[in-house]
């Protein structure tokens, strides 16, 4: 169970909760140095996304979504890991409806989608959990809702399953400008990684970029480390 802080979200939300600590430096790198993964046109989309579970892929994308929202950039964060949603418990928000709900034609979109307390951020959570996530995301409605965000929202961050055990992150990542890569240092093997990176290069996903997850930082605590140079779109 994560710790929530007084502003009801969870103490990992770093960029949040601590404006000015090496971990938010890291974030804000991570976001310029998007930049300069793809040069020619603006990155409006992305999803994060991992070989394995538990590499850090929702962390990434709520800190970086936060970043880029701290930065004036209207920011959508998107849930689409349907089968371990995470987004709505890291900032303690209803999860009951939401991207599924869209899908399927239950809910509409801008009632879906939810305010933060972050300006320029917003939500659109997992939602009720459906028997078929490959297939709804897979779908010509997740097609279309993905021109409707990109069209309302200058930058949609997808926090996604892992490529291995799942088959949705190839399918958004096609749909977004690309992927972005979290690995665990030090416990991703590397065939793990290498396996994903081709699963997502056979399906014509760009690659944005990686982030080495967990990496010890001379303060002596983990946090993320971009590294960028394989596969750039
Ligand atoms: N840099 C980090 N420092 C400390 N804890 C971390 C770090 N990155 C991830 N964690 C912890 O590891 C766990 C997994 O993180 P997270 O949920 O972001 O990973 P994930 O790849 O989205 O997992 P899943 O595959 O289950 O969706 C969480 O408990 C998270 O708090
Ligand atoms: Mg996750």
């Amino acid at each position: 169970m994560s710790r929530l802080s007084r502003h009801g979200v969870t103490s990992k939300l770093v960029t949040l909760l601590s404006p000015h600590s090496a971990g938010v430096e890291a974030y804000r790198l991570l976001r310029t140095n998007l930049r300069y993964a793809s040069v020619d046109k603006p990155l409006r989309s992305l999803a994060v996304t991992s070989a394995l579970a538990e590499e850090g892929k929702s962390l990434t994308a709520a800190n970086l979504a936060i970043s880029a929202a701290q930065a004036g950039v209207r920011t959508l964060l998107v849930d689409a890991d349907l089968r371990k949603p995470a987004v709505h418990k890291l900032f303690a928000v209803p999860g009951h409806t939401g991207l599924t709900a869209v899908l399927v034609g239950l809910q509409k979109m801008e009632d879906a989608i939810q305010p933060t307390q972050v300006d320029n951020l917003w939500l659109l959570v997992a939602g009720d959990k459906p028997p078929n996530p490959a297939e709804i995301l897979q779908s010509e409605s997740m097609a279309s809702l993905h021109r409707r965000l990109t069209g309302e929202f200058d930058f949609v961050v997808y926090d996604c399953p892992p490529v291995l055990p799942a088959v949705e992150a190839v399918d958004i990542g096609a749909l977004a400008d690309g992927a972005l890569v979290v690995v665990r240092a030090e416990t991703t093997p590397k065939d793990a990684v290498q396996q994903a990176l081709s699963q997502l290069a056979h399906g014509h996903v760009a690659m944005l970029g990686a982030v080495l997850n967990g990496v010890r930082a001379g303060s002596g605590y983990g946090y993320n480390y971009y590294s960028y140079g394989y596969g750039n779109a």
